[in-house]
């Protein structure tokens, strides 16, 4: 599909020909397994001031906290316990630190055999991503935003889109499985803006990609705006699925706020993945990047709802 033709389905009265062809697509390429991936996210300092983005530099309401070598890797460790295979690191984005810390804890964690480790931390120097790949790390995650330059410009007062691609392909380039990925309803952004943000996608040969809606934070610049509608977010993961059609595609979990039918939905148009905080409540509630409310963790039997959840939708959860 090109630009046009994206952008024509997203405006279209009537999808669901898209969904059953997006559920089809998924269906061949991925069968029926949904992963399940347990996220960390274990610090909240960051040096970035993203006009979205709850936690964002700028923002001195935050408490700021760093979890420590010992309570990550317990925690990965009660995640894998419970039958997690993958943990995803995230955290805000630092550049100044010293690399070994998470290179430790990416070391520690992958003594589990067959566990794999994501790593979500921000644009990082060539040498910095190339050491986590040494230490094991698996796979990338470092979303696009919005493939409009001029709108990426405006929302990051520190950075631009060509910096974000060239940090992308450096991660593609090292081996790691890269994941990518945009937000929908971002004030100023377009339909056609979203066509491209899927093709980009597409041009970045993303392993993996978190497509989810925009929700303002009462702390940033974007406080009072409107949040992005779940209906063009799931035509565009749909769309996503159509495009790369061996892709991962999350259920973000920005989906899940707007709505918690949202989660079943969108795995019905071609999404394949959910991810599930393990994060200690400690700090969760400090990792507000959209305002939300989360309940407690409770690392076993969350795991387990959210496995009847996915069999529910006659799924089978990895
Ligand atoms: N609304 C929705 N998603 C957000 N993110 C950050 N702030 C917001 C927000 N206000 C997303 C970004 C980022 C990911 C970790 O969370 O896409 O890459």
């Amino acid at each position: 599909m090109n630009k046009e033709e994206i952008t024509e389905a997203l405006l279209l009265e009537d999808f669901s020909l898209m969904y059953e062809e997006a559920d089809h697509i998924r269906l061949v390429n991925k069968g029926d397994d949904v992963f399940i991936r347990a996220i960390i996210e274990f610090s909240n300092v960051c040096a970035r001031k993203c006009f979205y983005c709850g936690i964002n530099a700028a923002n001195n309401k935050v408490n700021r906290y760093r979890m420590s070598y010992r309570e990550i890797t317990e925690t990965a460790e009660a995640g894998i316990k419970a039958g997690y295979r993958t943990v995803v690191l995230q955290s805000g984005e630092v550049r100044d630190e010293d690399p070994e810390w998470l290179g430790q804890i990416i070391k520690k964690i992958k003594k589990h055999d067959g566990v794999a480790v994501t790593l979500s931390v921000g644009e990082q120097d060539h040498d910095v991503l190339k050491y986590y790949r040494d230490c094991g790390a698996d796979r990338y995650l470092l979303k696009h935003e919005t493939a409009d330059p001029e709108l990426y410009g405006k929302l990051h007062p520190d950075g631009t889109l060509e910096e974000r691609i060239r940090c992308l392909r450096d991660i593609k380039a090292l081996g790691y499985e890269t994941g990518s990925g945009f937000m929908t309803g971002l004030p100023g952004q377009t339909t056609e803006s979203i066509a491209d943000d899927i093709l980009l996608l597409k041009e970045l040969e993303c392993d993996m990609a978190g497509i989810g809606p925009f929700i303002p934070h009462p702390d940033t610049p974007l406080a009072g705006t409107s949040h992005g509608d779940p209906e063009i977010t799931r035509r565009a993961v749909a769309l996503a699925r159509i495009i790369l059609p061996e892709a991962n595609l999350p259920v973000t979990t920005a989906l899940g706020v707007l709505d918690p039918n949202e989660r079943r939905k969108a795995f019905s148009c071609g999404a394949n993945v959910i991810m599930k905080k393990i994060t200690p409540d400690i700090y969760k509630k400090d990792y507000c990047i959209y305002p939300a409310v989360f309940g407690r963790t409770e690392i076993e039997k969350d795991r387990i709802e959210l496995e009847k959840l996915i069999e529910e939708t006659d799924r089978r959860p990895i």
